[in-house]
């Protein structure tokens, strides 16, 4: 049984890189407010794993193995999608590679590496839009979720791809937003700061970074509910009047512009 106040009930969405992280949350949240989901991510265990989740909770679900940055599988994967969900409402652009991007020296960075980044935080999402709006428009009506980065709007050090990828993607975001303005479709952007994604991997893990919030202005990480429950307000109708937004979900980092930038060293502003 779905448990929420079934704000979703009769949606059907879409969330890319829905296996893990802030898309599985995602989808569990969007799950208990009665919408049906579509996982679309690599790795077939943790789709397949995300969708019996769904199912538990109520709605119907559907895991579908894509590399969002194949065009034809992302064109499948809709296909199959409106085929077998009988819609689709809302599209959560979420896959992205987050860690596993060696930083090295500019000179050092291989085409391949940058296709890699730019293409899946990037041209994946584009891929998604491009394949969903045709029906969007068709039914006058549609929402898409794009979730970038607080680092597409600071320059980390040495962040090439993930940093020029997730800037792209919030004037996508805007852009896409514009355009279709007119046709009932809202198009926002979600900037998540740090988020302690450790506990929703297939394999939980534990990782260092996540001992010191320090630096963030109210003093803690990001648990994946306070992006999944954005999300959630952004494929609402509550949020129908809100288009080509940038929303910082960062407990204030880009506010107080605090964030590590791998640049400048820490420096005490106050005695304690
Ligand atoms: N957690 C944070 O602190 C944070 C901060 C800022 C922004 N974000 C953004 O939030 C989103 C989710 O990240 P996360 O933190 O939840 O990390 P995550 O658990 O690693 O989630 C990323 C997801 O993207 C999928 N993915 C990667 N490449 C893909 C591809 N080519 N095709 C389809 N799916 C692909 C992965 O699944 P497969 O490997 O199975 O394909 C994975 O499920 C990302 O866009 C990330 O950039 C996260």
């Amino acid at each position: 049984m779905a448990t929420g106040n079934g704000t979703l009930q009769g949606k059907v969405v879409i969330i890319t890189g829905g296996g893990t992280g802030l898309g599985k949350m995602t989808a569990l949240l969007m799950a208990k407010e009665g919408a049906d989901i579509v996982i679309a991510a690599r790795r077939v265990g943790a789709i397949e794993q995300t969708a019996k989740e769904v199912r538990d909770i109520g709605p119907r679900a559907l895991a579908i193995p894509t590399d969002v940055k194949d065009s034809q599988q992302v064109n499948s994967m809709v296909e199959r999608t409106l085929a077998e969900m009988g819609g689709l409402d809302i599209l959560v652009n979420n896959a992205g590679i987050v860690r596993g991007q060696e930083r090295k020296p500019l000179w050092e960075i291989t085409d391949e590496e940058w296709h890699l980044g730019i293409n899946t935080n990037l041209t994946g999402a584009f891929h998604c839009s491009r394949a969903v709006i045709k029906h969007f428009l068709d039914q006058g009506h549609g929402k898409i979720i794009n979730i970038a980065s607080g680092n597409g709007m600071r320059g980390q050090r040495g962040d090439f791809m993930y940093g020029t990828a997730k800037a792209g993607l919030i004037n996508f975001t805007r852009i896409l937003a514009t355009t279709f303005a007119p046709n009932n479709i809202q198009v926002n952007c979600i900037a998540p700061g740090f988020i302690d994604v450790t506990q929703l991997q297939p394999e939980p893990v534990s990782s260092a970074f996540f001992r010191n919030a320090q630096f963030i202005p109210v003093g803690r990480f990001g648990v994946p509910e306070d992006i999944g429950h954005l999300a959630l307000f952004l494929a609402s109708e509550a949020s129908d009047y809100i288009t080509g937004g940038l929303f910082a979900n960062d407990g204030g980092g880009l506010a107080g512009g605090v964030s590590p930038t791998g640049y400048a060293p820490v420096i005490a502003m106050e005695e304690d």
